[in-house]
């Protein structure tokens, strides 16, 4: 060592990340925001409307929640009704500050003369980087204190500010719990042919940061079908390797490597070496290859041999699967299926809760879009809920949900059927239910068949924000849109409407895109003396409610 070095002060130790911007502040203590139980999705109607919103009672029969507000304020909501620490995964995909306004592509049902597209404004993406930071700063905080200590989180960027939120997760959620860094592609248009010099390359890709709550967790590899199978029927592969660990040289079928080590550790090598003893007893002829063998005793047995040349090998089954790294480019990771911008693929979704959390985990994203994690976690069996601030993304969310539940119900493939919508600090934004919009107007005919029977019929239905979006007038309404059901994507029935919350009963949501609602419906009545509540959800995310006592 040189003098220099022996008189240097010692470094000091790495100091935790820490990020500033200006007006940088931790949030307030948690405020117990109101809520309000607006609908109940429940087409079996099995449930009562709970009386309060607690994590307890719920665990006991479980409900899924899809929320309206700002998710500052349902996360509030959740921390302060017993859901710290219960949340296993969370994945979020929130505005990237990207500067663009996004829309939402409206698309009338049915046969419609043109235009049958239209774009509305789904949420504006412009902010200042530090009002971007601390909006993600207080969200982050939060997020992390609903975090189970086994769970994940993974959050969906892009180049606009993804390494400033990077630092910010890690100063949260620690260095060591940050797992990776996923690259997922995007679509945009390669407009580079037209020119000889360019200002920079096509962004191609988002990222999505992964991170977990405690740095042992450990989750499930990510595996997709191989194109092609190399070795059918699986082949031995040398038990040797070069890795230096004296506490892996053990004796085995007797041999005991002097450098390098064994595979795997001495149990479950002498476990394989039994299975292998025990196919060659089971084996009467050359017929039962070591292949059928393994598949004829469930696809999990392991095999260790000594090779003709004295060789000690492990069988390596077939796989039709590989394991992949952090490029996800073999799948896209937007979707175009519901004409909301930045909708993500189901694919995407699927990856990500298939490897982060199991069936009957409960997921969460408070920036919920048009729904695909909680649809997702719905396909896969997952506990979830949802938040959005834009009441056309929770219709949305709703829609689309009650159409995959109304399948899972057919095929009784569900655990979880029902799902609450609650808007959050409805003093704040007006009341809204009976969801009533002014701009929206229908009118139906209500007939008692006998005592328990009736049957509605839509008579009429008015969007003034759809006709002056399509810039026709009330006058060649008609002509334009001959049907007035292309201008409604659901029908809700409660036939026992309470006047508070909306039990949707009965749901005429179309699974294909250009079909038409009914229109028309029988259905029962539980008493004499119901209200009928009648929700007519519109293409354009306005909702309307039609009221009627029998
Ligand atoms: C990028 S989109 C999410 C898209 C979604 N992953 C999907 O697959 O459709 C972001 C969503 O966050 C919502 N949002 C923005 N700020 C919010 C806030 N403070 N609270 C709740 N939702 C918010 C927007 O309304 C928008 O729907």
């Amino acid at each position: 060592m040189t003098c220099l070095e022996k008189n240097r002060s010692p470094l000091p130790r790495v100091a935790p990340v820490q990020v500033h911007w200006k007006g940088k502040q931790r949030p307030h203590a948690v405020t117990a925001f109101s809520s309000h139980l607006t609908e109940i999705f429940d087409p079996q109607r099995s449930v009562k409307a709970p009386s309060h919103f607690a994590y307890d009672s719920l665990k006991k029969e479980w409900h899924n929640l899809l929320f309206q507000g700002d998710n500052t304020q349902v996360l509030d909501l959740l921390l302060s009704n017993g859901f710290r620490d219960n949340i296993d995964f969370i994945y979020i995909d929130p505005p990237f500050n990207s500067g663009s306004d996004y829309v939402r592509t409206i698309k009338l049902r049915g046969a419609v003369t043109r235009p049958a597209l239209l774009q509305q404004t789904a949420y504006q993406d412009t902010w200042d980087t530090a009002a971007y930071l601390q909006f993600m700063y207080e969200r982050l905080l939060k997020l992390k204190e609903l975090l189970r200590d086994t769970g994940f989180l993974c959050v969906h960027l892009d180049y606009h500010v993804g390494h400033y939120v990077k630092l910010v997760l890690d100063e949260i959620f620690g260095q060591e719990n940050f797992r990776n860094e996923l690259i997922v592609k995007r679509v945009y248009k390669n407009l580079q042919g037209q020119f000889t010099e360019i200002k920079s390359l096509p962004q191609g890709h988002d990222v999505i940061y992964c991170y977990s709550k405690q740095p042992e967790t450990r989750f499930k590899p990510v595996t997709v079908e191989k194109e092609q199978v190399n070795h059918p029927q699986g082949y031995w592969k040398e038990f040797w390797s070069g890795a230096d660990r004296p506490t892996m040289r053990y004796p085995i079928l007797g041999v005991t490597p002097t450098a390098g080590q064994w595979k795997w550790r001495k149990t479950r090598a002498q476990q394989a070496v039994d299975n292998y003893n025990e196919y060659q007893r089971n084996r009467t002829s050359d017929t039962l290859s070591l292949y059928h063998y393994w598949m004829q005793t469930g696809c999990d047995k392991e095999f260790i041999r000594k090779s003709p040349t004295g060789k000690i090998e492990h069988w390596v089954p077939p796989s039709p699967r590989k394991f992949l790294d952090t490029v996800w480019s073999d799948i896209a990771s937007y979707s175009f299926d519901h004409g909301f911008r930045t909708e993500k693929s189901e694919e995407l979704l699927e990856r990500l809760l298939t490897a982060f959390s199991k069936p009957g985990d409960l997921v969460l994203d408070v920036f919920a879009g048009s729904g695909t994690t909680a649809r997702v976690a719905q396909l896969l069996g997952r506990r979830w809920i949802a938040c959005d601030v834009h009441p056309g993304a929770v219709q949305m969310t709703s829609r689309l949900l009650q159409q995959n539940i109304g399948e899972q119900l057919r095929t009784k493939t569900t655990r979880y059927p029902i799902f609450l919508i609650y808007q959050v600090n409805p003093q704040t934004r007006g009341k809204r239910t009976p969801s009533n919009n002014p701009s929206v107007r229908a009118t139906m005919t209500v007939e008692s068949l006998d005592n328990q029977n009736v049957r509605i019929t839509l008579d009429s239905f008015d969007s003034p924000i759809l006709l002056k979006s399509l810039g026709i007038s009330k006058k060649i309404l008609k002509e334009k849109i001959p049907d007035f059901r292309s201008m409604i994507d659901a029908v809700l029935i409660d036939p026992d409407y309470d006047g508070t919350v909306f039990h949707g009963s009965y749901a005429d949501v179309p699974l294909k895109k250009d079909a038409l609602v009914k229109g028309t419906y029988e259905f029962n009545i539980p008493r004499e003396h119901s209200t009928i509540g009648v929700k007519i959800l519109a293409v354009t995310g306005e909702e309307t409610m039609l009221v009627q006592k029998i």
